[in-house]
């Protein structure tokens, strides 16, 4: 029988690759590092009834115009704010993420963020390769508490639970806001429900966790800064556009928030000269919060996973626009 046609836009872990192989014709852009330019994607997707995107590729009307035989987008990434659900549901088309493999290792960076903004780590490695460090004296490069702080976690969903979870060996209280209360949450991890304002004045370290949507584009700018405690430190590994970028800068700029640690951007990727950068009191790193070998492997193989079922006439794990 004919192998379906896929497009990836990326070549994948050699799991995922050898499960699509086993499956499928594969066309790719054939790169692992190099985002596959639009025109490019454009072409690929022209007799594919599959493609495999990353969080990069954008999915609109113009491309599902491009692949009329389009059955099915398998996104390697849980969110999916790169793709048009409504025009891949008018033209028929499956959209699938990579929900679950990526929660542990996203809110291992959620916390790693904190302990690094709170601790001032890289402020203090900089600090060192300047050879800025002189004698010890009592008030050197002071920080600020987790242990036995309040965390207050916005969108406590899969990833959101685990950054809430973490937080039991730290003797925090916990609080989070979701659009609706949610007992379950509230049950497994002990945190209580707050309306937004409440939890951004009340604790100590706020962490973002929702996914990017028009209700939260642009959630926190200088209004909800200025609502946090001027010792509050201000994560966010969920996306970029959730907050105003500027409106951080400033923020950071006049210490309150005190200090932030931050995975997702406007713009990605940012240059050296992002004004974020030239302040000490923000960690900085390239949207890494699911990059280790076996999760970024399992989102491949998962993705891949997707992409073979739906190409086939089998369930698949996991789908978002039945
Ligand atoms: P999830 O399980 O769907 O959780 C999302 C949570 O956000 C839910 O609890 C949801 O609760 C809440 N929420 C949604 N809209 C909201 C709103 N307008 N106001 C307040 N709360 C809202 O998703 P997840 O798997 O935890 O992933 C979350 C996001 O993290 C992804 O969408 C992705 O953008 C990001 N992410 C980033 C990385 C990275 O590398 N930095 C890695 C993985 C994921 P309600 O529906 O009850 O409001
Ligand atoms: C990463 O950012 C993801 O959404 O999986």
């Amino acid at each position: 029988m004919k192998k379906p046609v896929v497009f990836l836009t990326r070549r994948l872990p050699t799991a995922a690759m050898e499960m699509l192989a086993a499956a499928c014709t594969i066309t790719l852009w054939d790169d692992e590092v190099r985002p596959c330019p639009r025109e490019a994607l454009l072409n690929g997707v022209a007799e594919a009834e599959g493609l495999l995107s990353l969080l990069t590729d954008r999915v609109d009307e113009e491309l599902l115009a491009a692949g009329p035989h389009l059955r099915i987008v398998a996104n390697m990434a849980v969110g999916y704010d790169n793709i048009d659900l409504a025009a891949c549901r008018r033209r028929g088309v499956t959209v699938s993420n990579t929900p679950g493999v990526l929660t542990e290792t996203t809110a291992d960076l959620a916390w790693a963020l904190m302990l690094a903004a709170a601790r001032r780590i890289v402020e203090g490695q900089k600090l060192i390769e300047a050879g800025g460090w002189g004698p010890w004296y009592p008030m050197q490069m002071v920080g600020v508490d987790i242990y036995g702080s309040r965390l207050g976690v916005v969108g406590a969903g899969r990833i959101g639970q685990a950054v809430l979870r973490r937080a039991q060996g730290f003797g925090m209280a916990l609080s989070y806001h979701n659009r609706t209360p949610n007992s379950v949450v509230e049950a497994t991890t002990g945190a209580t429900y707050l309306a937004l304002d409440e939890l951004l004045s009340s604790s100590d370290v706020v962490v973002v966790t929702v996914p990017l949507s028009d209700e939260t584009r642009g959630m926190f700018g200088a209004r909800e800064f200025a609502l946090m405690k001027p010792t509050a430190i201000f994560v966010n590994v969920a996306r970029g556009p959730i907050v105003r970028e500027a409106e951080l800068v400033a923020a950071l700029q006049a210490g309150r928030p005190q200090a932030a640690g931050i995975d997702v951007f406007e713009r990605e990727p940012i240059g050296p000269d992002h004004p974020l950068l030239r302040l000490p009191n923000c960690v900085a790193v390239p949207h890494i919060g699911s990059a280790t070998v076996g999760t970024r492997t399992r989102m491949a193989t998962l993705a891949a996973e997707n992409l073979v079922a739906v190409l086939t006439g089998k369930a698949a794990p996991s789908l978002l626009n039945l």
